[in-house]
């Protein structure tokens, strides 16, 4: 079969082009992390200021597409310096997912029943014990699987890093179509790829979601 040699003998750029996917995703749902941890602080304080920078920041960010942020950072930031099309890619992806995490750290910190807060302050732990001690470890419960959902959401969002010549599987894909002047066996391939790593990592997640629950 001529279609599978073909695809086989690019298996290297398919290979390639997965592992650039798997990386952005990987560093943007590390650093969306982190910055969606500080915003859901933020939006859940009672300073007014912190308060209202982290709402617009997050609407802003759900209420353009990923694509123009791509392209804006990677542009923008060219204004200045010269940064790899890879990195601007990351840092973009990554303050896309810091506004979506952000909301669902807040939604997992809310989904913890009031009277908890309200127990633990009357037995005269402080807002910083209660929230330690007391919240988190319940919200956790709640955020872990949307934090999976979210590096799942990524693997195939990232796919338009590819716009501004980042060489992920997009990119490899269309390389492929024009070495070989085939336009539909490098999108199946492409395809089944990106279906194998999400598909692998929700049973993943599933199974790790259930020992969380026996453990406790
Ligand atoms: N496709 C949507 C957009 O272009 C969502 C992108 C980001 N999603 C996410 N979970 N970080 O705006």
């Amino acid at each position: 079969n001529t279609v599978d040699t073909s695809m086989l003998h690019y298996w290297k750029y398919f290979a390639k082009g997965i592992g650039y996917t798997l990386l952005i995703s990987a560093f943007s749902v590390f650093f969306g992390f982190i910055l969606g941890t500080i915003l859901a602080f933020m939006r859940l304080s009672h300073n007014k200021i912190l308060k209202a920078i982290a709402t617009a920041y997050i609407e802003f960010v759900r209420g353009t597409p990923l694509m123009v942020q791509i392209m804006f950072v990677y542009f923008g930031i060219g204004l200045i310096i010269n940064l790899p099309a890879l990195t601007s890619g990351i840092i973009a992806v990554s303050l896309n997912s810091g506004a979506y995490v952000a909301e669902v750290i807040r939604g997992g910190i809310n989904s913890v029943d009031k009277g908890q807060t309200e127990a633990a302050r009357s037995l005269g732990l402080s807002k910083r014990k209660t929230m330690r001690y007391v919240i988190l470890p319940q919200a956790i419960k709640n955020i872990w699987p949307a934090l999976g959902n979210e590096f799942i959401s990524l693997i195939k969002e990232s796919s338009i890093v590819s716009i501004i010549g980042v060489t992920d599987l997009i990119y490899q894909l269309k390389i492929v179509q024009s070495d070989t002047y085939r336009g539909v066996a490098p999108i199946v391939v492409a395809m089944l790829l990106y279906f194998i790593v999400t598909f692998g990592l929700s049973k993943l997640l599933a199974y790790f979601e259930g020992r969380m629950k026996h453990a406790n």
